[in-house]
């Protein structure tokens, strides 16, 4: 059975935020050390960056980039990351039974940020877990204040002359989470959120603030942890975090490909949330959502990883290598994310190099891209501009965790020149899906290009020997005839068909 929608330009879903193709920088692993930074390297600059990191990174484009965690910062001791660097203390990282070197900092990071280019954002994290308001207005004044203070000329003095200029900041990282350093009850969380935003606010009501909301959807206080947090922080902030990661569980593939129908009722159910706070405090503000960490991880095999560590540095932890099957699936949460693009402002793939990345180094070696950095390059890059409505109609698929659901899942954006992009997964594992879209009001008249991620084996893989392994490749036979766009989705594929 074919696969249908129809696009229409007066039905749509809101314009897309830059910030929803944004990553994640943490102090774990593999991430930082060897991979952003490497001073020694062949490839890398006066300042330590790997260059050909640097050049992957700006081709899978990402925007905003959230620092320094992640569990990570709920240990943050900000000072002991900002001046000479041979001064700089070494400590032990609770979060990932790791030693923090402390070599690359806050300076760094905001460096790493300019290199990329001027559409790259820091996002920052205060640590709301062994610390507090002081703290989080110390690092924010060292960061942002022009001069003439002792921590804006400190900074001075530490070779950074101008201001950072952060806007955007997280409070806290998952502070539900009894793994987290400092773990609090949503009534503790809510009062410590609250009071940092309003101190945050005193130093600069232009600060753009986001409050941890649950560390996922199944932890028990989900939704009423979100509640409460905003019942105290509702005037105070502007965005609530949402954390998921996806897996097979038990060989359970089908599932797995349909991950996105949990991503998109999480999504639902926390705008629900929001809007009842909102209504309970009968505002007329609404809240936005900064899903600042989602990915395709192998959880289950890190915890074994990190619990016997004994304080390595930048240990080889979480460096899942990801399958064809595993991009479909990102590509999926993509689509997703894109589907709630009026309530979806920020959102990061965790992480950005050899941690569950899309990019992957071999120190001393070079740098590749994982399959999983083909989808998000290419939504990243034709994903700008306005979503339209999409509803399809689908054959669908049984799956053990969410029951049936749709063979297709899809969304199409059309940027500011009317050119659209159909983003679209197959997610059957053995059959070819059809698929007709009817876009007669759209004035569209060609295909440019229809690519396609998908293989033989669905296992395949881009590694350190066979780096190009997987790629996208043109498919064929796509036309766009009378205002009806027709095209066969290969059996578990992401497809990218372009249009103008
Ligand atoms: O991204 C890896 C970890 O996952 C982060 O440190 C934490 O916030 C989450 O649990």
């Amino acid at each position: 059975r074919t696969a249908r929608f129809t696009l229409d330009p007066a039905f749509t879903v809101g314009e897309v935020d830059p910030r929803l193709f944004g990553s994640f920088v943490e102090h774990l692993g593999r991430c930082v050390y060897t991979g952003v930074f490497e001073p020694g390297h062949p490839a890398a600059d006066a300042d330590g960056i790997r260059a050909d990191v640097l050049g992957l990174v700006r081709e899978l484009g990402v925007t905003t980039i959230r620092y320094p965690g992640g569990n990570f910062v709920s240990g943050y001791r900000w000072e002991d990351s900002v001046g000479p660097v041979e001064d700089r203390p070494r400590r032990l990282d609770l979060a990932w039974r790791s030693t923090e070197t402390n070599r690359f900092g806050l300076s760094e990071y905001i460096a790493f940020l300019r290199k990329i280019g001027p559409h790259a954002e820091p996002m920052m994290a205060v640590n709301l877990g062994t610390r507090g308001v002081a703290e989080a207005l110390e690092l924010l004044e060292y960061a942002n204040h022009p001069s003439g203070t002792a921590w804006s000329d400190l900074r001075a003095e530490h070779g950074d002359k101008d201001p950072f200029g952060i806007r955007l900041w997280c409070l806290g990282n998952e502070m539900d989470g009894p793994w987290q350093t400092g773990h609090k009850t949503a009534e503790e969380y809510g009062r410590a959120a609250a009071e940092t935003a309003r101190a945050m606010r005193q130093f600069d009501p232009g600060v753009e603030l986001v409050v941890c909301g649950s560390s996922g959807r199944s932890m028990e206080t989900f939704a009423a942890w979100e509640a409460t947090v905003l019942q105290e922080t509702y005037d105070l902030v502007d965005h609530i975090s949402l954390h998921a990661y996806y897996e097979p569980h038990d060989g359970d593939v089908d599932s797995f490909l349909a991950s996105a129908v949990d991503m998109e009722s999480f999504i639902e159910d926390v705008v629900a949330t929001c809007d009842h706070v909102g209504a309970r405090l009968k505002s007329k503000k609404k809240i936005d959502l900064s899903f600042d960490e989602w990915n395709v991880w192998y959880m289950s095999r890190t915890d074994a990883q990190v619990g016997v560590l004994d304080w390595p540095e930048a240990p080889r932890i979480l460096e899942d290598n990801y399958s064809v099957t595993d991009a479909v699936v990102v590509g999926s949460l993509l689509i997703a994310l894109l589907r709630h693009a009026d309530r979806v402002t920020v959102a990061c793939l965790a992480q950005l190099v050899n941690v569950i990345a899309p990019i992957m180094t071999e120190p001393g070696g070079p740098a590749w891209r994982q399959t999983t950095f083909h989808p998000f390059a290419q939504a990243s890059r034709y994903g700008r501009g306005e979503v339209l409505d999409v509803r399809v109609d689908s054959p669908t698929y049984e799956t053990r965790k969410y029951g049936e659901a749709d063979l297709l899942h899809a969304t199409a954006v059309r940027a500011g020149d009317g050119t659209v992009t159909v983003f679209a997964v197959n997610r059957g594992r053995t059959e070819p899906l059809p698929l007709e879209v009817s876009l007669g009001g759209l004035g569209l008249t060609a295909v440019v290009e229809h690519s396609v991620l998908s293989d033989a084996d669905p296992e395949a893989r881009n590694t350190l020997a066979e780096p190009e392994r997987v790629t996208p490749h043109p498919a064929a036979g796509t036309t766009l005839d009378g205002g009806r766009l027709s095209a066969v989705l290969e059996p578990l594929s992401w497809n990218v068909i372009r249009l103008a």
